[in-house]
């Protein structure tokens, strides 16, 4: 890709606003009717008991937000599964089974399927390649319009799925009973604003990234903690700086804290903390002080009055902190490029993984 680095995954990281801004060109004018939805092919969300939403690696986190969108707005029973081990699963009627994958050819999601029955269900494909195998063999496809990759790290098809996944998701939330108005106005407005996040988390953390990067680059491991919302961000940074640093990365939810991986924290351990607005978050901040971590805050909204900083809570949207994705994935990509790691090809991975 062109861009202003010379590695694709720098530009593509880059890319991600104009990703963000033509997925919701495309996508949000058919939520507010159901269009989107129904335009897929889904049956009624009132016809669906359960949504069951795999994938592998960076699309399970996608998936994992996207699952906050059906499960916190809609209240409907919705489960993430790790497809490289769903070959058992049992499969319950009146199941919604969305599928992500970029490729569309990821061999433990395809195995996954195997075992789906063929009646009384929905095969979703959620996919950067509406060509692939796994869009074959879905009931529907929705193409999350990303643009090829070439970076063997996803990133803006990770922002591509989270958006396109909220997007029909809403819109099967407008067409049904199980929906709040006021809550999807609110998830609404959050989409409208997500290019401009994105953007301005890419402004304020350039420079800010490559000095944490110069600053940590002889750490030997790195802990990602978050709450509720948040975490599947915390997770995704974790697997950005594992895969491109070949650190050590820990994610944990903030509240487990205490019952084992404080025992990690000591001067100088570096531990991002991804903010969604959760109050409690100062506590775990509080903690990792106390032992003389260093916490590296992403997503904090802070506001001063009289001079000092004020944290304001904010309830986020259903799919969470998103642009919290971005300083994450640029401290990964600086810590890499400093170690002499190559960016868009890390050791021992590749790009579709079609080895089960
Ligand atoms: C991480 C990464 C992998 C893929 C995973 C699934 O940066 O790229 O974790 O997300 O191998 O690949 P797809 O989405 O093609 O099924």
């Amino acid at each position: 890709s062109t861009g202003r680095h010379r590695d694709h995954m720098g530009n593509e990281i880059d890319e991600q606003p104009a990703v963000a801004r033509r997925v919701l060109d495309v996508f949000t004018p058919g939520i507010a009717d159901g269009r989107l939805w129904g335009g897929a092919g889904l049956p009624p969300l009132d016809e669906i008991d359960r949504v069951t939403i795999l994938g592998c690696g960076t699309s399970l986190h996608a998936g994992r937000a996207v699952a906050g969108v059906f499960s916190r707005l809609g209240g409907l029973p919705t489960r993430t599964l790790v497809a490289s081990e769903a070959a058992h699963e049992v499969w319950e009627p009146r199941t919604l089974v969305i599928a992500l994958s970029q490729s569309g050819e990821t061999a433990d999601v395809l195995r996954a399927l195997d075992g789906l029955p063929e009646r009384d269900r929905t095969l979703l494909a959620l996919t950067n390649n509406p060509s692939s195998t796994l869009a074959r063999r879905a009931d529907a496809v929705l193409d999350c319009l990303a643009g090829p990759e070439i970076g063997v790290a996803a990133t803006k098809t990770f922002i591509a799925q989270v958006l396109t996944g909220a997007c029909l998701a809403l819109s099967g939330l407008s067409a049904s009973a199980r929906a709040d108005g006021l809550a999807i106005d609110g998830d609404l407005r959050a989409l409208a604003a997500t290019p401009d996040a994105l953007a301005a988390a890419l402004d304020a953390w350039r420079g800010r990234a490559a000095e944490l990067a110069t600053e940590f680059v002889t750490s030997p491991g790195f802990l990602f903690l978050g709450r509720g919302s948040g975490l599947v961000y915390a997770a995704e940074g974790a697997l950005k700086l594992k895969e491109l640093s070949y650190r050590w990365t820990e994610h944990q939810p903030a509240g487990e804290l205490k019952h084992g991986p404080l025992a990690l924290v000591d001067a100088g351990t570096p531990v991002f903390v991804v903010d969604n607005g959760d109050p409690r978050l100062e506590v775990d901040v509080a903690e990792i002080h106390a032992r003389g971590g260093r916490v590296l805050r992403v997503g904090e909204r802070v506001l001063t009055v009289g001079g000092l900083p004020l944290h304001l809570p904010r309830t986020g949207p259903s799919w969470g902190p998103l642009e919290t994705v971005v300083p994450l994935q640029m401290f990964a990509r600086e810590l890499a490029l400093r170690l002499r790691r190559d960016v868009d090809k890390p050791r021992n991975l590749a790009k579709s993984v079609t080895v089960a």
